[in-house]
């Protein structure tokens, strides 16, 4: 492309940092019901750094600002680039400190509540880094790549006096909270027996250093990505997992990937299965070839069918024989940035919680049972057996303390 007709991208201006990042988003889009509402202007009262400038540090630390009650201290990336171009995003990058170690980002006494938006294999040490130094947190998903770290920082956070949450953002998008509304509000279902989560999409993005294709970095696809859906899994089993059934392999993108001479070792695609104490099975499609984009969830209980579709508007339809009339409705909430793991609805829910008023949010101990199911499904997938789950957390030293039971 010629140079004078290059695209310019420079979000900073007079309207703050990122001007109208969620200007897209209208009035009804916001529904007050699940815990959304227009951005606040409000006068930030607490400071924020960032471990980690990529896609979704940048998008935690605008969707921050932007929420209103969080100001941006300081920034720590292994990579100048990354930092630069986080920057680059502000209107007052000079007011930001740019760390050379994360010793001098924790060492920071201004510092109240650090995001752990690095790749997945360093959320551990992050995690730990924070508890000790005293600072609320948000951490980034999956919460480690490996049982024994997850289990170790579910350890390190017990009893901690300050915030913890997990970013599993998927949990506050508009078909799987209205899932859960007739699955437990209304109660339209009756008992929940089968669920099915399917994803079809495109490849993984380009990360800083490719982390996302070696499993040693990210804990293979079925971690990294699917732990959203195994969240979703367990929010609606409502019971611990048993068993786990799975077969995949990379079929298209990653059978011939090499970057720096090294072969990707990660999935493209699998089927997974679950089944639960409860007797309740789960079922997860996932694809990333596919031509179209396609994500949604059917729960099937003994007096109610749920088909909820995601993407640009949510459509829903239940049909049930208690006596909860059937309904089809389309909620037209968008997903507002979720892409880059900057979900302005969580961002929200992370103030709140700083200031001690959030309900409910994911915990480290719930982010320990999504890489449970995570680990187990590539287990499974290696080996081409099932996973007993409690056999697999006994190798990797049992479940945390309090949590053995559903
Ligand atoms: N919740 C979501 O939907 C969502 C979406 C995207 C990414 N994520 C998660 O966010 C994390 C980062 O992903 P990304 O897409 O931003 O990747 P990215 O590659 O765009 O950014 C990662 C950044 O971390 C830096 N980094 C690497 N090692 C580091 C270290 N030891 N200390 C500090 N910084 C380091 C890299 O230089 C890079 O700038 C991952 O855990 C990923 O799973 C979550």
């Amino acid at each position: 492309m010629p140079r004078d007709t290059e695209l310019k991208t420079d979000l900073a201006g007079p309207r703050g940092p990122r001007p109208g990042m969620f200007d897209y988003l209208e009035d009804e889009d916001i529904d007050a019901r699940y815990g959304g509402g227009a951005p606040r202007p409000e006068t930030p009262h607490f400071h924020f750094a960032v471990v980690g400038a990529g896609v979704a540090g940048q998008g935690n630390m605008l969707g921050l600002i932007r929420e209103g009650r969080g100001a941006v201290r300081g920034l720590y990336d292994t990579r100048r680039r990354s930092i630069d171009t986080a920057l680059r995003c502000l209107e007052h990058p000079e007011n930001v400190r740019v760390y050379d170690s994360p010793d001098a980002l924790f060492a920071d006494g201004s510092v109240d509540a650090v995001v752990i938006a690095s790749p997945n294999h360093t959320h551990r040490e992050m995690l730990e880094r924070a508890v000790r130094a005293g600072k609320h947190v948000l951490l980034q998903k999956p919460m480690a790549t490996t049982i024994e770290d997850a289990r170790a920082m579910v350890r390190a956070v017990k009893d901690y006096p300050r915030v913890v949450m997990l970013f599993l953002e998927y949990r506050l998008k508009p078909v799987y909270l209205q899932a859960y509304h007739e699955a437990f509000v209304r109660k339209s279902l009756g008992d929940i027996k089968m669920l099915r989560i399917h994803e079809h999409r495109g490849p993984f993005l380009n990360k800083a250093g490719q982390w996302n294709k070696f499993s040693r970095y990210s804990g293979g696809t079925l971690v990294e990505k699917c732990c959203h859906y195994f969240d979703l899994f367990n929010v609606f089993a409502r019971s611990r997992p048993r068993r786990v059934f799975a077969s995949g392999r990379a079929a298209v993108h990653y059978k011939d990937f090499v970057y720096k001479g090294e072969r990707s070792d990660i999935l493209d695609s699998a089927y997974v299965i679950v089944e639960y104490e409860n007797g309740i099975r789960a079922c997860l499609d996932f694809c990333m070839f596919a031509f179209e984009n396609a994500e949604g969830i059917c729960l099937n209980g003994d007096r109610g069918r749920f088909q909820g579709d995601d993407g640009e508007s949510a459509r829903i339809r239940i049909r049930a024989d208690n006596g909860v009339p059937d309904a089809e409705l389309v909620t037209r909430w968008r997903q507002g940035g979720a892409h880059s793991g900057s979900s302005p609805k969580q961002l929200k829910l992370f103030a709140d919680a700083v200031d001690g008023t959030a309900g409910r949010y994911p915990t480290v101990e719930e982010g320990f049972w999504s890489v449970v199911l995570g680990v187990a499904a590539e287990r499974s997938v290696a080996s081409g057996q099932p996973v007993d789950i409690p056999e697999l957390l006994e190798a990797c030293g049992g479940p945390p303390e309090g949590s053995a039971g559903a």
